[in-house]
């Protein structure tokens, strides 16, 4: 569905009918997600900047288009998801590039990602900075397993490392049809009440923000504050 909205050709007729149906519950998607790509897009070439070149995705998705690999030209990139299926197509996706893979891996339980993967494209993970990837993932967590993942990830990496986030806003409380359409375990969020969920990540000076509105190039798209996000550091 995200495919088909950031206008790519990764996808099939059900994610087609999927998008539409849910449109139509809610209304155009397209600009929101591209909003929320070039968010992303943004948060790693910033990271990049910094020298942080070695990155760990979670809940990555298809990897068609606008991802961090080509966000940080050169870095060094494993992608994870939970869904077995989504890595298999990530990896045919992805076959090829040289220090990029994509495994299966469980966001709540970072023992689940494959160590030979972990070593083969992070091998300085425990040693230099590493950007933590988190996008697109905290709506499918309850606030105690979302803290808990959080406050793992923040064990496994070295000071200095950085955490790109994602939630979503209660944009979804205004449109009950498209919100009964993600299902029980789809998890809406107050922008007040995030920051406690992040433990010891300490969010940069930009705050946790509209993620159009999270150091935009220019003029932020106009779109509704659906998403919100930002960058926490590891002390
Ligand atoms: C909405 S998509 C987001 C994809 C991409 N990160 C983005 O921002 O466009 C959510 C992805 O998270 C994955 N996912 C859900 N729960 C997960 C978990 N516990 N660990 C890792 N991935 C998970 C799903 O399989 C799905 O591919």
């Amino acid at each position: 569905m995200i495919d088909y909205w950031l206008g790519g050709d990764q996808h099939h007729p059900v994610d087609v009918q999927a998008a539409r149906a849910f449109e139509s519950a809610y209304g155009p998607c397209a600009a929101i997600f591209r909003s929320l790509r070039a968010f992303s897009g943004r948060a790693v070439r910033h990271l990049a900047a910094g020298g942080v070149d070695q990155f760990l995705v979670f809940g990555a998705g298809v990897p068609a288009q606008g991802n961090v690999h080509q966000a940080a030209p050169g870095a060094r990139v494993l992608y994870t998801d939970v869904d077995p299926q989504v890595a298999a197509v990530g990896r045919t996706l992805l076959a090829g590039l040289e220090h990029v893979d994509y495994v299966v891996g469980d966001a709540t339980d970072l023992e689940s990602i494959d160590r030979a993967a972990l070593d083969r494209i992070l091998p300085e993970r425990a040693v230099r900075p590493v950007g933590l990837v988190f996008l697109g993932l905290a709506a499918f967590l309850d606030d105690p397993a979302l803290a808990k993942a959080l406050d793992a990830m923040y064990d496994a990496v070295p000071a200095g490392s950085m955490l790109a986030f994602d939630f979503d806003s209660t944009e979804l409380a205004g449109h009950p049809q498209a919100l009964a359409m993600m299902g029980p375990a789809f998890h809406m969020r107050e922008p007040a009440a995030f920051g406690a969920l992040l433990g010891r990540w300490t969010p940069t000076a930009d705050g946790i923000v509209p993620v159009a509105r999270w150091r935009p190039d220019g003029p932020p798209e106009q779109v509704p504050d659906a998403f919100w996000g930002g960058l926490a550091t590891r002390e």
